[in-house]
């Protein structure tokens, strides 16, 4: 708590997939559907799924260790973390199971649940943390299970998601790396796109009665939530680019939520992006909810795409209805 004067940066990447993967072949054997319709309609190739025997926290865990690795920290110098999920191990929450699990235990632990949007509101909400001097070290984990949670025989959404976990370290430093932001939500639109708990009632005694559901499978109005996406997001972007003080000349990188291939082209065509600048991976992970930027992130740093210095545009957008866009500098 020492040091009140920061800004924050983006230090080290990391991502994690569970071993089997599916490819759109294979789910035709599962679901009516066409490798030909999926990747025509989406860009959606393949994707890794959860076994019963990974779990959230593991995936979480293995994303944080990379992270930490490439940053160069030990896990006792993270203050805090925050575990951006919506398909949490433990409806209580599950990034202290990631802390016991990496044995960050000096760091405040806590899930945030924004969807798909949660990677991108998971790092503005460190960067409160540490402009204020409060924290130094953080690690933002993005990581969702969302097979757990779909009907598997409902063709136009379970196609579409993938499971996988990414992670980024978030340091204090001199300059501030995270040039502007601009976040929202619409809760009128929330039927667009839910997993929502379903009653049950269950007489107690007397007059009282309580709830005994159970949340059901993910539903979505694809055409809804496209059209959401393909105008809120170049919106939120401009924004976030104005409160920077850069025009779209500036991106190196336009890094969205990978849920579609179409929304992708869409946004950087209304931006004026050229396709070359554009971070696209959902041909071989489908869409991870609140891993896929991070997964993505850590990707094209990986293979050394993403040079330090380099601008990125961020955005993400999904449930709630919520969306919102970070801009960044890569920093190592
Ligand atoms: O994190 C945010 C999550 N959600 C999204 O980003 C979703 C955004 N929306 C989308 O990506 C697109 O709307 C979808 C990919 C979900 C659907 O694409 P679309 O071009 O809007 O297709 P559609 O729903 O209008 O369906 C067209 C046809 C329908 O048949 P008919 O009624 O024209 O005979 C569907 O029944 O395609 C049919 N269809 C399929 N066919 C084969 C729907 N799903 C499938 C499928 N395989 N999986």
């Amino acid at each position: 708590m020492e040091d009140r004067a920061t800004g924050m940066a983006v230090t080290g990447s990391g991502s994690a997939s569970p071993r089997a993967s599916l490819d759109n072949h294979g789910l035709s054997q599962v679901v009516e559907t066409s490798d030909e319709w999926i990747a025509t309609r989406t860009g959606i190739r393949s994707r890794h799924l959860a076994n019963p025997q990974e779990s959230l926290s593991q995936l979480g865990a293995i994303a944080a260790r990379n992270a930490l690795s490439m940053a160069q920290v030990d896990a006792t110098d993270i203050d805090l973390i925050l575990l951006a999920t919506s398909t949490p191990d433990d409806l209580f929450g599950s990034a202290c199971q990631i802390q016991a699990e990496i044995g960050a235990k000096h760091a405040v632990a806590f899930d945030l649940t924004a969807a798909c949007s949660g990677f991108v509101f998971g790092m503005v909400t460190a960067a409160q943390f540490i402009r204020t001097g409060t924290y130094r070290n953080v690690l933002l984990i993005g990581a969702d299970v969302l097979s757990r949670w779909l009907d598997w025989t409902d063709r136009r959404s379970c196609v579409l998601f993938g499971d996988g976990a990414g992670a980024v370290v978030l340091q204090a430093n001199e300059c501030d790396r995270l040039l502007g932001f601009a976040l929202h939500s619409d809760g009128t639109l929330n039927s667009c796109l839910n997993l929502s708990y379903q009653n049950q009632p269950q007489p107690l005694t007397g007059e009282i009665t309580v709830s005994q559901g159970t949340y059901q499978p993910v539903s979505m109005n694809g055409k809804e939530v496209y059209r959401f996406a393909v105008n809120r997001v170049p919106e939120v972007i401009e924004k976030a680019l104005f409160q920077a003080n850069l025009q779209t000349e500036d991106i190196d990188w336009l890094l969205l939520h990978q849920a579609n291939q179409r929304i992708l082209d869409a946004v950087a065509k209304r931006l004026q992006i050229p396709a070359q600048k554009v971070i696209s991976n959902m041909a071989k992970y489908g869409n991870t909810s609140a891993a896929s930027i991070p997964i993505a992130l850590d990707e094209k740093i990986r293979q050394g795409h993403i040079k330090p210095g380099d601008t990125i545009a961020a955005s993400g957008f999904g449930a709630g209805l919520s969306w919102g866009a970070a801009i960044f500098q890569w920093h190592r």
